[in-house]
């Protein structure tokens, strides 16, 4: 969940690239940032807590720097709990994404041995084991990543860390679950936490592999067994995103730029992803039962697809969120199938219920959005999202892409992959329409309305349910308000106790076998007082708003996300939150 950046080679202006970097990465966390960079065979550390903002470093010229943006987990939000932290001889930098399961202990030992602690993270074990390894195994580049791996083989947990020796003048990393990835650049190496904070120094990629480790000099990279230290040759990739399209692009912020690029989204995956819809849909037509997992927004795509897979090709599917899967672990077995979705293919809780799912003979899918990604690499069958880089905190154009992945596959069961494309083309022009007519500012102005409450309720049935719990997703996200989805057959069951004069609640309403009962739920809400914003191709008496839509049938819930996001986003502004990066959150959950 933090951000890690490095740089060794030709450039000096190493502590400006990685302040540059770690920008990059801050929606991975932006509690504290800290950069180090060696001056006269010392460390000399630059870290704040808050966000970077308009920050400009003050360290000294150098070739070689490493930083960190932080989530924190252990210790407070101070300077001094900031990354990178130092071994007792200030002649290491180490920086951590993670948790040390095992740090109380360490950190014992390291103090009976003398070692001097600075701050309350489990991280500063990490400086003060290499230090000693380092002790045993000398000054040399090799002597770095051999006391580096010896250091890993210690920490309990699932850990990337990272190290900048100015002995050796290297750099060295090793990991197990949090992401790594190594840039070959043609001024110099590179590592980073997420690969789209490489693109504008490379394309050419190592994606780290679990308990991997690498050294860093300026020439190249090595990569090496962590536990066993054997040397392994490196895998190089072309990855497919371009620097371009990880900047704003003259969008005020991230969060409304991939809110635009759906419709390009939706085209691209209408005519290019239709082979690995089909191949989706081959593993599902042979397994014995389909597994549906994810969390946050990917839980509700994956709940949505449950929909879609029963109401287009009328099969039967289980959905589970990824931190609950495990305790239903016991039922897989050989010829089952999981069909993981996520974003970044990093979240750990979606990880580890997948592995479970593997070990006990499952087949695995992954619909992700980041190529070479954990999840990408662990599966039979990847398809990739093709949604470009998604920078804001908030899962928008992800969310969208998966659905219309999960449409393809449905409609290719039933052997109409060519119908769901054409209604995929039809929702991005529709999109297209709503993000650029009346209705953009008219949702703008229902929250000017709304902003000053505290709560809001999205209702919604059948297929809509999860895209009610969807939207009200991004309205908390996003604004802090505190906004709960139902399934609208729930109300008369307890949530109606909720409602207030003037309590705002959002049905979604589509052309289809619930809009008759939703619209009984409305009315219900709207004769306790609450005010009703209907999402849906046709206006109702219970509306107080309407965001109409085209009705595209099994399409219509990507288009009725769009009108959640929006609100979302605006209601945000006006109660004079960021919506990129949301407080207490981060973009993926690395950490259990
Ligand atoms: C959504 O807006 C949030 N960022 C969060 O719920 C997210 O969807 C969840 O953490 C899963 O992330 P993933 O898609 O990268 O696995």
């Amino acid at each position: 969940m933090c951000g890690i950046f490095g740089y060794v080679g030709a450039r000096t202006d190493a502590s400006a690239l990685v302040l540059h970097g770690l920008k990059q990465l801050e929606y991975r966390g932006y509690d504290s940032w800290g950069i180090a960079v060696p001056r006269d065979g010392a460390i000399v550390v630059e870290k704040r807590t808050g966000k970077i903002g308009q920050a400009e470093t003050t360290l000294p010229a150098s070739s070689i720097g490493l930083g960190h943006t932080r989530w924190a987990t252990h210790g407070g939000v101070t300077d001094e709990n900031a990354h990178p932290h130092l071994d007792c001889a200030g002649r290491l930098a180490i920086i951590h994404n993670g948790i040390v399961q095992n740090h109380r202990d360490l950190r014992r030992e390291l103090q009976d041995a003398g070692h001097t602690f600075r701050s309350e993270t489990d991280t500063e074990v990490v400086a003060h084991l290499l230090e000693d390894e380092l002790g045993r195994h000398g000054d040399s580049a090799e002597a770095l990543v051999q006391a580096l791996m010896a250091t890993f083989q210690r920490l309990e947990g699932l850990n990337a860390i990272a190290a900048l020796d100015v002995s050796s003048g290297c750099l060295a990393a090793a990991k197990n679950g949090s992401p790594l990835t190594l840039g070959w650049a043609s001024d110099g190496m590179l590592l980073a936490s997420d690969y789209s904070a490489l693109l504008e120094h490379t394309r050419r990629m190592t994606f780290l592999d679990e308990n991997e480790a690498a050294l860093l000099t300026p020439d190249g990279i090595a990569i090496f067994n962590a536990l066993t230290g054997e040397r392994l040759p490196p895998e190089v990739k072309e990855v497919e995103w371009s620097a371009e399209q990880a900047d704003l692009q003259g969008f005020p912020d991230f969060m409304s730029k991939e809110i635009h690029e759906q419709p390009h989204v939706l085209r691209r995956i209408a005519r290019e992803r239709r082979q690995d819809a089909e191949r989706l849909a081959a593993l599902i037509r042979d397994a014995d039962e389909t597994h549906l997992v994810g969390c946050g927004t990917a839980a509700h795509a994956a709940m949505a697809a449950q929909y879609l897979l029963a109401r287009v090709a009328g099969r039967r599917s289980f959905f589970a969120n990824g931190s609950e899967l495990a305790y239903m672990e016991r039922f897989f077995k050989p010829g089952a199938l999981a069909i993981a979705f996520s974003q970044s293919g990093e979240t750990i809780d979606v990880i580890d219920s997948v592995r479970g799912a593997r070990e006990r003979g499952a087949a695995l899918a992954a619909v992700v959005n980041v190529e070479g990604s954990t999840l990408y690499r662990m599966s039979d069958h990847a398809v990739l999202l093709g949604a470009g880089p998604e920078r804001c905190v908030l899962a928008t154009k992800s969310f969208t892409a998966k659905l219309a992945v999960t449409l393809l596959t449905a409609y290719a069961l039933e052997g109409r992959v060519d119908e769901a494309a054409e209604l995929l083309e039809r929702a991005a022009t529709e999109i297209e329409a709503m993000l650029s007519d009346w209705r953009r500012d008219y949702i703008r102005q229902i929250a000017e309305q709304i902003y000053l409450q505290e709560h809001l309720y999205v209702i919604g049935r059948g297929p809509s349910y999860p895209m009610a719990l969807e939207a009200a997703l991004k309205v908390k996200e996003v604004s802090y308000v505190h906004a709960e989805g139902f399934a609208g057959g729930e109300l008369k069951h307890g949530v109606i106790a909720l409602i207030e004069p003037g309590t705002p609640c959002l049905v979604l309403a589509p052309n289809d076998e619930t809009h008759d009962d939703i619209l009984s739920g409305a009315m219900e809400v709207r004769a306790r007082g609450g005010t009703i914003v209907g999402i849906g191709p046709r206006h109702d008496e219970a509306f107080d708003y309407h965001v109409p839509h085209a009705d595209l049938g099994e399409a219509s819930s990507i288009v009725q996300a769009v009108p959640a996001q929006l609100l979302g986003y605006y209601l945000a502004l006006l109660r004079g939150h960021d919506p990129d990066k949301p407080r207490n959150l981060a973009k993926s959950v690395t950490v259990e």
